[in-house]
C-alpha cells in the first residue's frame, strides 16, 4: 500500500515542507495581470491558427464556432476545479501536488510524467509548427525550416533562445511572454473587428451542415469511441460538432500552467483564481469571435487547411493583413514554447523536492531563483525532439495528456471536499460535486473521441513511467522516507532495546 501514501495538503507547497530547504525556494514575483499574461501566451497559438480550417471544411461546417464554444465550456469546468485546488494549496506542481494529497504516491507520479509529456511534447510540437510558419515567412530554405527537414535548425534555434530567457529568471520570462501576447491579443482583435465586414450572411448557412459518413478514419485511426459503441465515425451535423469539439480543444490546453506558477504568485489565494479563469474568460472569447468571422469570410468548404486566417482575408482581397495574421501567430507560437519550457521545469522541481526525481536537478540557483538544472534537462530533451523527430502526427497525444490531468483534477476536488471538509478554500466550485462531476465526465468523453493509437501511445508512455517510478521514485520518496523514519522510531518506543 506504499504505493498509495500520500501527502498533507499542508507539506505541499514550499512553507510546509522543511525538507525542501536544500533545494531551495521559488521567488514570488508574480501578480494576476503575470499570469493571465503568461496564460493567454501558452494557450492562444496552434489551435485557433490552423484547426479551424481543418475542422470547419472536414467535420463541422461553420458550426465550427459551436465546437470552440463546447471545448471552452469543458475547459471552463476544469479551470474551476483547478482554481480551487490552486488557491488552497498552492504549489509548483500543480495537478502532480494535488493527486500525491489525494489519490496517493504512484497516481501523483503517473500525473507528473503525463504533464511531462503534454508540456515537453506540447513545446517541441510548436516549435516545429514555429519553424515552418518563420521559414514560410522569410522564405528560408524549406530543408532547415521545414517538416521536411532531417535536421529542424529552426526549431533548434528557437529552443535554445527561449531557454536562455527562461534560465534568466520568472520576472524576464513574463515580460517577454508579455509583449508577445500584446502582439498575438492585438492581431486576434483586428481578426474579429476587420473581418466583420467581410462577413456574408450566404456563408453561414446551413450553419450545421448535414451529417453525412466521414470519409477516412478507420482501423487505428478511429476514435475509441466509435470503436467501443460500434458507431460509424461521422462528418457534420451535431456528431461532426462533437467531434471537432475534442479535437479543437487542443487550442484551449495549456491555461493550467497557470496553476504551476503558484509559488511565484505574490497572493495566491486571490491571484490564481483570477488567473486562471481570466485566461479562459478571454482566450474563448477570441476563440469564437475569430472562428465565427472566419467561417462568415469565407464558405466553409474554401477554407484553407494551413493558414485559414491568413487566406481567409487573401480571399476577401486584403493581402496586407495575411502577413500582419503570419506575424501574429509567430508570436503565439514563441511564447506557447515559453511557457511550456518553464512549466515543464516546475512540475520536475515540484517531483525533486518530493525525491521522485534525483533532488540535485531540482536546485534553484540562488541567483535567479530558477530551477535552473531542471529547466537546462528539459530543454535537452525538447531540442532533441524539436530538432529530429517529426512530431506532427503525435499533437493528439498533447491534448489526451492534458484531459487525464484534467480528470484526476476533478476528481480531486470532490475527494478533497470529503478528506479534508476543514481546508480553508479561498475559492470554490460551485454547485460541488456536480459541477466537478461533469468536468470529469466532459474530459473522459473527449478523452474517448481521440484516436486509438493515441491511446496506445499514452499508455505506452505511463508504462514506461511506471517503470522508471518502480527503478527510482519509489525508492528514494520523501514522504517514504518520513514514513519509514516515524516506523523506526515507533518500534523503539515500542521495544526500547531495539532488538
Ligand atoms: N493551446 C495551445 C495552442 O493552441 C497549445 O497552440
Amino acid at each position: 500500500m506504499h504505493l498509495f501514501r500520500t501527502k498533507p495538503v499542508e507539506a505541499l507547497g514550499d512553507d510546509g515542507d522543511a525538507t525542501a530547504a536544500d533545494v531551495g525556494r521559488l521567488r514570488r514575483h508574480l501578480s494576476a495581470r503575470h499570469l493571465v499574461g503568461f496564460g493567454i501566451g501558452v494557450v492562444i497559438g496552434t489551435g485557433i491558427f490552423t484547426l479551424t480550417g481543418v475542422e470547419a471544411r472536414d467535420t463541422a461546417g461553420p458550426a465550427v464556432v459551436l465546437s470552440f464554444a463546447l471545448a471552452g465550456l469543458v475547459a471552463l469546468l476544469a479551470a474551476l476545479c483547478y482554481a480551487e485546488l490552486a488557491a488552497s494549496a498552492p504549489t509548483a506542481g500543480s495537478a502532480y501536488s494535488y493527486a500525491y494529497a489525494t489519490a496517493g504516491e504512484v497516481v501523483a507520479w503517473v500525473i507528473g510524467w503525463d504533464l511531462f509529456l503534454e508540456f515537453a511534447l506540447g513545446a517541441a510540437v510548436v516549435a516545429r509548427g514555429w519553424s515552418g510558419y518563420v521559414g514560410n515567412l522569410l522564405d528560408l530554405p524549406p530543408s532547415l525550416f521545414g517538416e521536411e527537414s532531417t535536421v529542424n535548425v529552426g526549431a533548434a534555434l528557437i529552443v535554445v533562445l527561449l531557454t536562455v530567457v527562461a534560465v534568466l529568471g520568472i520576472r524576464e520570462s513574463a515580460r517577454v511572454t508579455g509583449a508577445l501576447v500584446v502582439v498575438k491579443v492585438a492581431v486576434c482583435v483586428f481578426v474579429v473587428v476587420a473581418g466583420a465586414w467581410f462577413v456574408r450572411g450566404a456563408n453561414l448557412t446551413p450553419f450545421v451542415p448535414a451529417s453525412r459518413p466521414a470519409e477516412e478514419n478507420g482501423g487505428l485511426a478511429q476514435p475509441v469511441v466509435s470503436a467501443v459503441f460500434g458507431l460509424d465515425p461521422v462528418a457534420f451535423g451535431i456528431g461532426g460538432v462533437l467531434t471537432a469539439a475534442a479535437v479543437v480543444f487542443f487550442a484551449y490546453t495549456g491555461f493550467e500552467a497557470v496553476a504551476n506558477l503558484s509559488e511565484e504568485t505574490r497572493r495566491p489565494g486571490r491571484d490564481l483564481p483570477l488567473g486562471l479563469l481570466g485566461t479562459l474568460a478571454l482566450s474563448t472569447a477570441l476563440y469564437i469571435g475569430v472562428s465565427l468571422v472566419v467561417v462568415g469570410m469565407v464558405r466553409y468548404d474554401r477554407l484553407d487547411r494551413g493558414a485559414p486566417i491568413a487566406d481567409a482575408f487573401d480571399q476577401v482581397g486584403v493581402g496586407w493583413a495575411s502577413a500582419l495574421i503570419s506575424l501574429a501567430a509567430v508570436a503565439g507560437l514563441t511564447s506557447v514554447i515559453l511557457v511550456d519550457l518553464i512549466t515543464v521545469s516546475r512540475i520536475g522541481f515540484a517531483m525533486g523536492r518530493d525525491g521522485l526525481l534525483p533532488p540535485a536537478v531540482a536546485k534553484v540557483s540562488p541567483r535567479t531563483g530558477v530551477p535552473v538544472r531542471i529547466t537546462l534537462a528539459f530543454a535537452a530533451l525538447v531540442l532533441v525532439l524539436a530538432t529530429f523527430v517529426p512530431l506532427g502526427t503525435l499533437a493528439e497525444l498533447v491534448s489526451i495528456g492534458t484531459l487525464f490531468a484534467f480528470l484526476l483534477v476533478s476528481v480531486a476536488v470532490i475527494v478533497l471536499r470529503r478528506t479534508r471538509p476543514e481546508l480553508h478554500r479561498p475559492f470554490r466550485v460551485p454547485f460541488s460535486p456536480v459541477l466537478p462531476g461533469l468536468a470529469a465526465a466532459a474530459c473522459l468523453y473527449l478523452m474517448l473521441n481521440l484516436s486509438i493509437e493515441t491511446w496506445l501511445r499514452f499508455l505506452l508512455w505511463l508504462v514506461l513511467g511506471l517503470l522508471l517510478y518502480a527503478g527510482y521514485g519509489y525508492r528514494n520518496s520523501r514522504v517514504g522516507a518520513r514514513a519509514a523514519g516515524a516506523g523506526v522510531v515507533r518500534e523503539r518506543v515500542q521495544d526500547p532495546r531495539g532488538s
